[in-house]
């Protein structure tokens, strides 16, 4: 998996040394929730990745299965399989990257800000753990309402006081996906030339992709960029239909982790250039303290998060009446994890 947003891809001597197993660092990846619909294909694709040394499958059920499934692919990194929470701590010793995709999915009908209740608590209990594990670990969140669950995360280090805003992060990179599918068939260019940033948060109208700023360029009517940010705000909810109560997305989201997680250990690694968007502790874009933007990834995570760039009049509109929804679900996580 590459993302192509890294300019590892114009750069074929770092690739190759990052393929060359002897120069790759070891690193540790955990996958929290790792025997679910998004956990197995992601506990697949981490296998895949040779940046990866040692792959650590944590549920409350059915990981002893996933990781002896999984640990016979002959790829570098070593497998193994935890359940229950007396594991959790074993799962966790030693992590670089936490990748977080536990707790209940959505049905058709409902929103992700439904599903708070129960993955509110899923979420401060995992990073409770982290926070004595593995306080150093970069951790991305998957667990929906992301817009939620970062700023409960980000509570719950800080009262543990091993916070480190640099290291948190809110998995966004499916709506970078889908934007990017959606965008290349309206503008009938090659798929994987294309990129579109996408900011702000990670839900409904919280979602703003930047067509504007799409590469490459190709001249689309108003009601074409109106339709395709309302699909790709809505791309969430077309798989919870299609699906018919069977969940939500689970496969595209596997990939979109796996590239999220591969950019982290890239950046960890010290590859020059990794940009990502990502839903971030921010202060340069907005009044709200956490904001998806495009975020450069370096040794320490966070290396600098970026400006949103010029933006049409629409993006400025859409920006303007996302914040105030944005801003109560950052303001509910941190209520919850203060109770
Ligand atoms: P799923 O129900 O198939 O799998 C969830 C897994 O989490 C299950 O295996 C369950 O046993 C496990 N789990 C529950 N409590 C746990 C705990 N305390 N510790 C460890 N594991 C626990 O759900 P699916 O489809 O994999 O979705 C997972 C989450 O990802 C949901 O919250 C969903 O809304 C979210 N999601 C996020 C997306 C994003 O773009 N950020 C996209 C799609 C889904």
């Amino acid at each position: 998996i590459r993302s192509r947003s890294s300019s590892a891809a114009s750069r074929p001597h770092l690739l190759r040394r990052a393929y060359g197993s002897e120069s790759v660092p070891e690193r540790k990846v955990a996958v929290l929730g790792a025997a679910g619909g998004i956990g197995q294909p992601l506990a697949l694709l981490m296998k895949l990745n040779p940046l990866v040394s040692q792959l650590a499958l944590y549920d409350i059920a059915g990981t002893p299965g996933v990781a002896a499934d999984v640990g016979h692919i002959n790829t570098r990194s070593e497998v193994a399989g935890y359940v229950g929470e007396e594991q959790l701590g074993q799962a966790l010793e030693g992590s670089d990257v936490v990748i977080i995709p536990a707790g209940v999915p959505r049905k058709p009908g409902m929103t992700r800000d439904d599903l708070f209740n129960i993955n509110a608590g899923i979420v401060k209990s995992l990073c409770t753990a982290i926070a004595k594990y593995c306080p150093n670990a970069v951790v991305n969140m998957i667990s929906n309402p992301v817009n939620s669950t970062v700023p409960i995360a980000a509570e719950v280090f800080k009262k543990a006081g091993t916070y480190n805003e640099k290291k948190l992060f809110g998995v966004t990179t499916l709506d970078v996906v889908r934007a990017k599918t959606f965008y290349a068939g309206k503008a009938k260019v090659p798929v994987e030339e294309v990129n579109v940033p996408v900011v702000g948060g990670h839900a409904g109208i919280t979602i703003l992709p930047l067509f504007s700023q799409a590469v490459p360029k190709a001249n689309l009517a108003d009601e074409d960029i109106k339709a395709l940010t309302k699909r790709t705000q809505d791309g969430g909810t077309e798989v919870v239909e299609a699906k018919a109560g069977k969940g939500s997305a689970t496969l595209s989201m596997a990939y979109a982790g796996a590239l999220f997680a591969d950019a982290c250990l890239k950046g960890l690694n010290g590859v020059p250039d990794v940009v990502e968007c990502s839903f971030v502790q921010s202060s340069i874009i907005t009044e709200l303290p956490f904001f998806a933007s495009k975020v450069k990834l370096g040794k320490n995570g966070v290396e600098e998060v970026l400006e949103l760039g010029p933006m049409s009049d629409y993006e400025k509109q859409g920006l303007e009446i996302l914040i105030p929804e944005l801003k109560a679900s950052i303001e509910k996580g941190i209520k919850f994890a203060n109770q």
